[in-house]
Parts: structure tokens; C-alpha cells; sequence
């Protein structure tokens, strides 16, 4: 089973990688805590796993609370049900909160256990590729607000992470797509030999071929957890994981949240970026081809929508809790492999940008 360290000092953790892990009962017995155990999770994922996960854990009598599936449950209401819920258990600091599920569950989760008494232990239990491969590792926990995503929130890292490749197999094929967005993510911003290692197998990584989903998803983490190390708070280095996302939430809000996953929406978000980036004469012209290229081999959208106007997505963009001192700072590319964190784009480039990429 490869085991990644998240290097954090006192607040560091493992991510457990491997099939059939979430019974397994001395994984649990070494990182939970001694209080009350609550599982939250969704009404998607809890008929899948829940069962297996509270068999799993050895002689705990663990609580459980099962929330709506999607984005749109990740609220302040349901961030306060999960309060209400640690209230009536009385549970104390020493109760251990498990999110089993996708982003949406593992944020809010997270968001709870950050909060509950200035802060209770938790565990990721990832069940969708995104979350595995990025949201689940480096504690960044939120809740939306209706005029942003994530808009309230917190740091806060978990315990451990056990992303099971095994639940891996009851995804959706658009979600699964959708993780893949950030696993390619990782090849454009900090490793070339990892992008030609996706390219040369995209049929293997669609099939689900267990190796190939194992080291997929290993090479992420481990990309994830080095640059959390390095930047836990995302002070400098850590912005780069956000390659893509500056234009893939504008544009998720301009379609409320309902018309593209986050990974399809930051697939075409990268794809604007790399062709500012060429645009810019930053990066080698081809790059945003090869990326596309790669994101469409995986069933990714590339293109942005024709009838959403270049503006509204700028406009959106005015309100991303990334830009500092009222400049577009956007992570760009110099080349397939390494990004860079760039804040002279004009809005005349990005529109450009954003008009080539239909
Ligand atoms: N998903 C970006 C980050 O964790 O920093």
C-alpha cells in the first residue's frame, strides 16, 4: 500500500493509497482518536460504503449523518447541521470526525471539524478521483456563499487520508473525467514526465485499469503533498495548484453551478490559461493545443460555451478571492510542465484569450 507523508511537522499526516481500504481495521485503529466518531457523507455515497466503512472500524459505536450529494449541499445549513449533530452526540475534542465522499463532503466536513470547539481531528475518506487526487489533501476546508464558491472557510488538516482506489469504480464516467482535469493539472504545472506518462496511456486511464488508476493517483498525491509542504498556506508556491481555476469557477458561477462539474469547468479554464500564456509569448506557442489535445483524449471539454460573453466571465472573475490589490493574477504557464504565478495580463489579453478558446 504506498503511503505518502504530507510534511507538516506537528500537523502532518499520511494518505493511504491502495483498493479495499476502507475496512481495514488496523489502518483505523492507528489514527483514530479516542472520542465519539462521526461519519458524514452523502445520500450518493453512503448506500456504496457507509456499511463497509462503519464495519471497518473496530469496536467504536460510530454516529453517522447523511447529507444531499452536490455542490449546491455545500452550505452554511448543512455546515450547521453537522454542528447541531456533534452538539447532540456531546461530543468532545477528542471525537473524531470521518468525511466519506466526494469534495463537496470532504469541504464541509472539514469546515465542521475546523470549527467544532476551535477545532476536532478528522479523516478524508475521498471517494471520487478529484477528491483524492486534490481536494482531500492540504486542508482546505469551506462552505459556498451564494455570491462565491468557498467564500467561507478555513485551513485545517486532517489526520490522515484514505483514498481507496476501489470506490473508484462506481464513479460516473463525467466524474471520474472531471477528477482527471487535476490530475493533468499536476503534469502542466510541475512535471513534464508525468504529462507524456498521461498522454501515452489514455486509454488505459478511461478503461480504470487498476495499476494504472493506483500510480495515477500516487503521482498526484504525491505532487500535492509536496507543494503542501512547501506552502501550506498558500503564501507563494501553492497558488500554482490553482492553474486553470481563476477562469473555471467564474465560469462554474456564470452557469450557477449546474452545467459543468469543477473539472470540466477548470479544463477550460487551463485550456484560457495556456493560451494567454502563448498569448503573452510566456510559454511556446502549441502548448494550449497539447493540452487540449490531452483534456479531449480524456473526454474533457476545451472549449468555452459561445453564447457565455467573454465579459461575464471577467466580471465574475473580479470577485476571485485570488486576485490581490485589484490585478488579474492568474497562474500562467512557462511552458507544458511549469507554471508561474503572473499578475500583467490586461483585460484586453484575457478577453483575447478567452475569445480563442471557443
Ligand atoms: N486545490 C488547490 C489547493 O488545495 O491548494
Amino acid at each position: 500500500m504506498p503511503v505518502i507523508e504530507v510534511e507538516l511537522g506537528d500537523a502532518g499526516y499520511p494518505v493511504c493509497i491502495g483498493a479495499n481500504l476502507l475496512a481495514n481495521t488496523p489502518w483505523w485503529s492507528a489514527h483514530l482518536p479516542d472520542g465519539r466518531v462521526l461519519v458524514v457523507s452523502d445520500d450518493r455515497v453512503a448506500p456504496l460504503y457507509l456499511d463497509a466503512l462503519l464495519a471497518g472500524l473496530p469496536d467504536r459505536a460510530a454516529d453517522s449523518l447523511v447529507l444531499p450529494h452536490g455542490e449546491t449541499a455545500k452550505t452554511v445549513e448543512n455546515w450547521s447541521r453537522i454542528l447541531d449533530r456533534l452538539i447532540a452526540l456531546q461530543a468532545g475534542r477528542d471525537a473524531c470526525l470521518v468525511a466519506l465522499g466526494g469534495g463537496m463532503v470532504g469541504d464541509l466536513g472539514g469546515f465542521a471539524a475546523a470549527t467544532y470547539m476551535r477545532g476536532i481531528p478528522f479523516i478524508q475518506v475521498p471517494t471520487t478521483l478529484l477528491a483524492q487526487v486534490d481536494a482531500s489533501v492540504g486542508g482546505k476546508t469551506a462552505v459556498n456563499h451564494e455570491r462565491g464558491k468557498n467564500l467561507i472557510g478555513a485551513f485545517h488538516q486532517p489526520r490522515a487520508v484514505l483514498a481507496d482506489v476501489g470506490t473508484l469504480d462506481t464513479l460516473a464516467e463525467r466524474e471520474y473525467g472531471a477528477g482527471l482535469a487535476e490530475v493533468v493539472k499536476y503534469g502542466m504545472i510541475r512535471d513534464a514526465e508525468f504529462l507524456a506518462w498521461l498522454e501515452a496511456r489514455p486509454a488505459a486511464i478511461l478503461a480504470r485499469d487498476p495499476e494504472t488508476v493506483t500510480e495515477l493517483v500516487t503521482r498526484s498525491i504525491r505532487h500535492k503533498a509536496e507543494v503542501v509542504a512547501a506552502d501550506e498556506r498558500e503564501a507563494g508556491v501553492r497558488a500554482l495548484l490553482n492553474f486553470g481555476h481563476s477562469f473555471g469557477h467564474a465560469l462554474e458561477t456564470v452557469t450557477a453551478y449546474e452545467r459543468f462539474l469543477h473539472g470540466e469547468a477548470v479544463a477550460i479554464g487551463m485550456v484560457v490559461a495556456a493560451r494567454l500564456s502563448e498569448l503573452r509569448a510566456l510559454a511556446p506557442a502549441g502548448t494550449a493545443e497539447r493540452l487540449a489535445g490531452l483534456l479531449a483524449g480524456l473526454g474533457l471539454p476545451t472549449r468555452l460555451p459561445a453564447e457565455i460573453p467573454a465579459r461575464r466571465i471577467i466580471d465574475c472573475m473580479g470577485l476571485d478571492k485570488k486576485n490581490l490589490g485589484g490585478k488579474q493574477r492568474l497562474i500562467l504557464l512557462h511552458a507544458a510542465g511549469k507554471a508561474m504565478i503572473d499578475s500583467d495580463s490586461s483585460i484586453d489579453q484575457i478577453t483575447q484569450a478567452l475569445e480563442a478558446s471557443r
